[in-house]
């Protein structure tokens, strides 16, 4: 192996830049919003690994076994240089896919982009440490904007997971834009291996996304905390309920914060003051699932074909292997 590589695409004056112009316009709106990537400062990014360990939420776990049965077929489709994980987090169920490549040979860099850049430098030390024979290149950056900086491989093809369900976490227009950049950014034959939330029983994907201990809540909540510290806000996070509802127009889970009471927050860092009602609810992530045939069709049309389908005995999770088109 060589040395590690860390390329900052999202440096810490970029990231401000980003929240202050996702404030003035989230909060404005009617209903308020606020995108997602926010969530995950370093206790964020904690929490979120202990949702992956509750019980109710099944996602983790259901990868994590599609992906030990399919391995051994996704390394023999093609020999790949370069593994590259979008929004890779700590890329603990990325573990098979790398013993399962560097089995083969072939794989030579592990390539993981993140938002948070301490996931990124954690994720880089642990994946050098285990595999030796790896060059590991982290990249901080947003998988929405970052795409055409990924390393190219030079004389192997890439392969890109996006797992965990997080295409969910894209509105379908944010979708369409992502799998249309990510078709740019590979050489035909270059392959994605896409993890994706099925539509399934509303008694199941509620409370993957609602659980009894209430980290989930704690972690959603976290988003108004980076508003606090990033932005100077005085938004008083315990007096938010966590709310977690199927949208069975959209499919998709949306999570959102529920004001207890009137309150009013100050933002200093962008100059704005903001009103909530009580009992007034602010969108922080929706979480989309797919039905195989939409989903299909979005890949074919941004350009990416032989698509290979493995979902769980209880059709809860699919795993897709396509390739970018010629
Ligand atoms: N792949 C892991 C983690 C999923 S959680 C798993 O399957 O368990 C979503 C991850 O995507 C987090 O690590 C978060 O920091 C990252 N993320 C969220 N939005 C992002 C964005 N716009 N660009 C890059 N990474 C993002
Ligand atoms: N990608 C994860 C998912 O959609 C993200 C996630 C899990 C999440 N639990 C959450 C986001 C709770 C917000 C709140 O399953």
């Amino acid at each position: 192996m060589t040395a590690p590589v860390l390329e900052i695409h999202l440096s810490a004056s970029a990231a401000a830049d980003a929240l202050h112009h996702d404030a003035r316009v989230g909060l404005v709106a009617d209903p308020k919003w606020l995108p997602p990537k926010w969530f995950y400062d370093a206790r964020g990014s904690e929490l979120f690994e202990q949702i992956t360990t509750l019980p109710e939420y099944y996602p983790t776990r259901t990868e994590r076994e599609l992906l030990r049965r399919t391995v051994r077929t996704i390394a023999a489709r093609a020999a790949v240089g370069t593994l590259v994980e979008l929004g890779s987090g700590s890329a603990e169920k990325t573990r098979v896919l790398l013993d399962a490549l560097t089995a083969t040979g072939s794989l030579r860099r592990f390539v993981p982009l993140d938002v948070s850049e301490s996931v990124v430098r954690a994720t880089m030390a642990a994946v050098a440490r285990e595999y030796l024979e790896l060059t590991v290149h982290g990249v901080v950056g947003d998988f929405t904007q970052h795409l055409e900086v990924l390393p190219a491989d030079q004389d192997g093809r890439r392969l890109v997971a996006f797992l965990g369900g997080t295409i969910g976490n894209l509105l379908p227009e944010e979708r369409a834009g992502f799998f249309t950049a990510l078709r740019a950014a590979l050489e035909p034959g270059e392959l994605l291996l896409l993890g994706a939330g099925l539509v399934t029983d509303p008694a199941v994907m509620v409370p993957a996304y609602d659980d009894a201990t209430g980290v989930t809540a704690e972690f959603n909540r976290n988003v108004l905390r980076v508003l606090n510290r990033e932005l100077g806000a005085d938004f008083e996070v315990d007096a938010f309920d966590h709310v977690a509802v199927w949208d069975a127009t959209h499919e998709w889970i949306e999570m959102r914060l529920r004001a207890r009471r009137a309150m009013t927050v100050r933002l200093p860092a962008v100059g704005m003051t903001v009103h909530y009602a009580e009992g007034e609810e602010m969108r922080t992530e929706v979480s989309g699932k797919f039905r195989r045939e939409g989903l299909g069709t979005e890949l074919t049309t941004a350009g990416f074909t032989d698509q290979v389908w493995w979902t769980d005995p209880d059709d809860r999770f699919a795993l897709v292997l396509a390739a970018a088109a010629w």
